[in-house]
């Protein structure tokens, strides 16, 4: 069977990023037939100009051809000022215009329990975007509270499994997809 492959999105640029090392150990976590890859181009980006966009720069490219080669892409993007961090939004807004984008099966996680109207706020932008938001593979954990880098996430056997129970409807959900259309 053809493996499904996934883009990794993280909203944080911090070396101990919560939200990366979730990522990260979805990375590790992933089930067989499903291939995820974590995107390190955000801090590279420039800022969002439309005048550029009939000559797009070249990290920009290169970022339309990772989201148009995946099947999926896993989101994990903290909250800042009651909203989503600014080099994200820019990230976001770069792929407005990309024709690969509407349609995209997209899975929220989130480490805060607290970062509520970030989630709600990159619900509507992405809605707005027209991706598909597959809830049943969306999941929130707590890493506010708990120091956990990614050899501890995967190694939890609570997050682990939530985790891998999230990749694996993920992949179902895009497998069904994928036939409908
Ligand atoms: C500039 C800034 C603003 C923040 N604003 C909020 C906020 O409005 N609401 C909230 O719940 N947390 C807020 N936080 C806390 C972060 O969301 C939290 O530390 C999160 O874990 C950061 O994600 P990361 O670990 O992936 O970098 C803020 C943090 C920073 C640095």
């Amino acid at each position: 069977m053809t493996p499904i492959r996934l883009l990794a999105l993280s909203g944080s640029l911090r070396a101990g990023s919560s939200n990366t090392s979730l990522l990260e150990a979805a990375c590790r976590l992933a089930p067989r037939g499903l291939q995820i890859e974590l995107y390190r181009g955000m801090a590279d980006l420039p800022h969002f100009n439309p005048d550029l966009e009939n000559d797009l720069p070249q990290g920009i490219v290169d970022l339309h051809a990772r989201i148009g080669a995946a099947d999926g892409l896993l989101i994990s993007c903290p909250e800042y000022a009651r909203g989503i961090p600014g080099s994200f939004k820019n990230m976001l807004d770069w792929l407005v215009g990309s024709s690969t984008f509407p349609g995209k099966p997209v899975a929220l996680f989130n480490t805060s329990p607290r970062a509520s109207e970030a989630q709600a706020a990159l619900r509507l932008v992405l809605q707005t975007m027209s991706a598909h938001i597959v809830d049943q593979a969306s999941l929130s954990v707590d890493l506010l509270s708990r120091r956990m880098d990614t050899t501890a996430i995967a190694a939890d056997p609570a997050m682990s499994s939530t985790i891998v129970q999230a990749l694996g409807c993920f992949a179902d959900c895009i497998r069904l997809m994928q036939q409908d259309a």
